[in-house]
C-alpha cells in the first residue's frame, strides 16, 4: 500500500468538505480524498436556495430564523446549534458572495431571495423571502465557487479515491484508507486528522432525490469503527419529486407561487395547512400528499397529485390572495431554468403549459455521525471526543435538523458547520502530534474486498439492492407502524447475511471496477437502511419525519431526547438517548 502524510484528510468533497478544506488549509497541510470528481458531488445538485436572514426584500431576523428551523424540527434540534447556524448563515452567505458566487441580484445590486417551505415572519405568521438563490442551480454555483478556492489555497486533491476504512486506535483517529479507482490499490492516508462530509444515504429507498454515489460510505465506516449513531430514523421525504424517477422538482417552484392540486383539482394543501398552504414544512406536505393518494384523490385515482406553476394557475392565486405578483414564461425560465428543463427532459412536459406530476421522494438524513459546534465527533450518550476526527454537511448530526429539515437549511448547514471544522482542525493540527500508524494498517478492508471480488454465491449486488430498496420504501417510508418496521428489520437482516455469504461480482479486474466498489457500497447501505429501521421501531410517537400510524402523536414527556444507535463487533444493534439541548423555544404544538 502506499502511503501519503498530511497534516488533514477531508473525505468528500461536497459543500462542507471543501469549506472544511478551504479553512483547514490556512492552518494545516490539507488533502482532499473523493470518490467523484469534485464538482460532481451531491451538492451541485441542490437547487433553490441557501436561508440567510438577510432582509433584503422584507423584513427578517436570525431569530426568526432560528425559530421556524426548532419549529420545523419538531423541537428535536439542539438550540444552542441552531442559534448558530442561523446567526453564522447570515455572513457565511455575504462571504461566499465576496468569493464570487453568481447570486441572482435584485436591482438595488442585493442579493435575490425567495420563499421556502416553514420560512416565516414570527410575527405575522406568513411566508417571508430568505432563500438567496442563483436561479435554481444554488448547490451548483457553490460547489464550483469553493472549489475554485480551494484550487488557489493549493488544498491537494486526490479525485476518485474511495475512502474504504478510517484508522483508529483507541481514542485518537490516524487517518484513511482510500481505494484508487483507476488502479484497485488500496493507499494509506496517515494523518492527524479526518473529517468526513460524505453525505446521506437515500440510496436506501428506491424513488430518491439523491444521487448513484449517495451510500453513506464515511456515516457506515464511523458505525463500524465504534461511533453510535444519531437519530437515525429521522430521514426526510421531500414533496416534489418527479413521479417514479424520484429526481427532485425544488420548493423554490411553491416558493415563487405553485401549488399542489388533487385529482380533483383541488388545493388540498389549504386544508392541511390553513395558514401558509403549499409552504408548510416538508414533512406536512409529504404527509398530506399520501393522505390525499390513499384517499383515492391523487391524479386519475394515481399515486401521484400534480404541481402546479403555470402562470395562469399561479397568477389566479396571487390574485386572490391579494398578492401583486404576476409570472410569465419568461419569470419561469428565468428563476427556474433547470426545473423547466428537467421535466422537458424527464417527463416531456412543458412546465408553463402542463402541470408537473410529482410524489414524495427520499430526500435528506437529519440523523448521522454525532458532532459537537466544532464538528468534532461525539461518542455515545457521554459525548466523549474522538479526538482528530471532524464531520459536516449530510452524513453529520451536530444537531440543527432535529425530526424535519426546512427547505434551504441544508445547504447553510454545509458552510457554516463545514467552516466552523475547518477552523477547528487547522488550530488542532497546530498542536497535536503525528501518532503512529497501527501495524497492520488496511488489512481488514483488504481482506473484506477480497472476499467481495471471490464471491461464488450467485447472488448480484443488483438484487440485494433491489430488494433492500422495496424494503425501505415499502416499511419504512413516510407513514410506519410495529409492525412495518419489523417487516422490515427482518428482511433486512435476511439481506445483510445473503450479503455476507451469497453474493458474487461479475468483474474481477484492478480497473475502475465499479461492480466492486457497488458490492462494498450496498454494505453501507444495508447497514444504514437496518440501523434506520430499528431506531425507528423503538420511538413509540410520532415526530417530525418519523411518522406512526400506531403512535399518532408526538409524546414529549417520553421522547423528547435523541436515539444513538451502536454496533457491537458481531454486527447487533443497541440504543441508548441522550438530552435534547433545549433553549429559548419552548416545545409546542406545530400549527402552520
Ligand atoms: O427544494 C429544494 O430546492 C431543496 C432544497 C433543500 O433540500 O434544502
Amino acid at each position: 500500500m502506499k502511503t501519503h502524510v498530511f497534516d488533514a484528510v477531508i473525505v468528500g468533497a461536497g459543500g462542507a468538505g471543501l469549506m472544511a478544506a478551504l479553512y483547514a488549509s490556512r492552518g494545516a497541510n490539507v488533502a482532499v480524498v473523493s470518490k467523484l470528481y469534485p464538482t460532481r458531488s451531491h451538492t451541485g445538485t441542490a437547487q433553490g436556495g441557501i436561508g440567510a436572514a438577510l432582509g433584503n426584500l422584507e423584513e427578517d431576523r436570525w431569530e426568526w430564523h432560528a425559530y421556524d428551523t426548532v419549529k420545523g424540527s419538531d423541537y428535536l434540534a439542539d438550540q444552542d446549534a441552531v442559534d448558530v447556524l442561523c446567526k453564522e448563515a447570515i455572513d457565511t452567505v455575504i462571504e461566499l458572495e465576496h468569493m464570487g458566487l453568481p447570486f441572482d441580484r435584485l436591482p438595488n445590486g442585493r442579493i435575490s431571495q425567495r420563499r421556502f417551505g416553514g420560512h416565516t415572519n414570527n410575527e405575522t405568521g406568513k411566508p417571508v423571502m430568505r432563500a438567496c438563490h442563483a436561479a435554481d442551480r444554488t448547490g451548483h454555483m457553490i460547489l464550483q465557487t469553493l472549489y475554485q478556492q480551494c484550487i488557489k489555497n493549493r488544498v491537494n486533491f486526490f479525485d476518485e479515491f474511495h475512502v474504504v476504512d478510517l484508522i483508529r486506535v483507541d481514542d485518537t483517529v490516524r487517518g484513511i484508507i482510500a481505494y484508487e479507482i483507476a488502479t484497485g490499490e488500496l493507499h494509506v492516508f496517515h494523518s492527524k486528522a479526518v473529517h468526513f462530509a460524505t453525505g446521506g444515504w437515500g440510496r436506501c429507498w428506491d424513488v430518491t432525490s439523491n444521487a448513484h454515489s449517495l451510500t453513506g460510505d464515511g456515516t457506515a465506516i464511523c458505525l463500524r469503527n465504534g461511533v453510535p449513531m444519531q437519530d437515525m430514523e429521522f430521514f426526510q421525504f421531500h414533496p416534489t419529486g418527479i413521479y417514479k424517477l424520484g429526481i427532485l422538482i425544488t420548493e423554490g417552484v411553491r416558493g415563487e407561487g405553485g401549488i399542489l392540486l388533487n385529482g380533483q383539482g383541488e388545493r388540498f394543501m389549504e386544508r392541511y395547512a390553513p395558514s401558509i398552504k403549499d409552504l408548510a414544512s416538508r414533512d406536512v406536505v409529504s404527509r398530506a400528499i399520501y393522505m390525499e393518494i390513499q384517499a383515492g384523490r391523487g391524479i386519475n385515482g394515481q399515486n401521484y397529485v400534480h404541481l402546479d406553476v403555470r402562470p395562469e394557475t399561479v397568477n389566479k392565486y396571487n390574485e386572490l390572495a391579494g398578492d401583486p405578483k404576476r409570472i410569465d414564461r419568461a419569470y419561469i425560465e428565468s428563476k427556474l431554468p433547470d426545473i423547466a428543463d428537467f421535466t422537458r427532459t424527464y417527463l416531456g412536459i412543458d412546465p408553463v403549459e402542463e402541470p408537473m406530476p410529482i410524489q414524495p421522494t427520499a430526500h435528506y438524513a437529519m440523523g448521522g455521525i454525532p458532532t459537537d459546534l466544532d464538528g468534532r465527533v461525539l461518542i455515545g450518550a457521554e459525548k466523549r471526543v474522538l479526538h482528530g476526527l471532524y464531520a459536516a454537511g449530510e452524513c453529520a448530526c451536530v444537531s440543527v435538523h432535529g425530526a424535519n429539515r426546512l427547505g434551504t437549511n441544508s445547504l447553510v448547514d454545509l458552510v457554516v458547520f463545514g467552516r466552523r471544522s475547518g477552523r477547528h482542525i487547522a488550530e488542532y493540527c497546530g498542536q497535536a502530534d503525528l501518532l503512529p500508524l497501527p501495524t497492520g494498517a488496511g488489512r481488514a478492508i483488504q481482506g473484506e474486498l477480497q472476499r467481495l471480488r471471490n464471491g461464488k454465491g450467485g447472488m448480484k449486488p443488483y438484487e440485494l439492492r433491489h430488494k433492500m430498496q422495496q424494503t425501505m420504501t415499502d416499511n419504512v417510508g413516510v407513514f410506519r407502524t410495529e409492525e412495518t418496521m419489523t417487516r422490515a428489520i427482518d428482511e433486512l437482516r435476511r439481506l445483510r447475511h445473503d450479503y455476507d455469504t451469497k453474493l458474487q461480482i461479475d468483474d474481477n479486474g484492478q480497473r475502475y471496477n465499479t461492480d466492486l466498489l457497488e458490492a462494498w457500497e450496498l454494505g453501507c447501505l444495508l447497514e444504514l437502511a437496518e440501523v434506520t429501521a430499528f431506531s425507528a421501531r423503538a420511538r413509540k410517537e410520532s415526530r417530525g419525519g418519523h411518522a406512526r400510524e400506531d403512535y399518532p402523536e408526538r409524546d414529549d414527556a417520553g421522547w423528547l431526547k435523541h436515539t444513538l444507535c451502536a454496533r457491537a463487533e458481531d454486527g447487533s444493534y443497541s440504543l441508548d438517548y441522550k438530552p435534547v439541548v433545549l433553549g429559548r423555544y419552548e416545545p409546542k404544538k406545530r400549527v402552520y
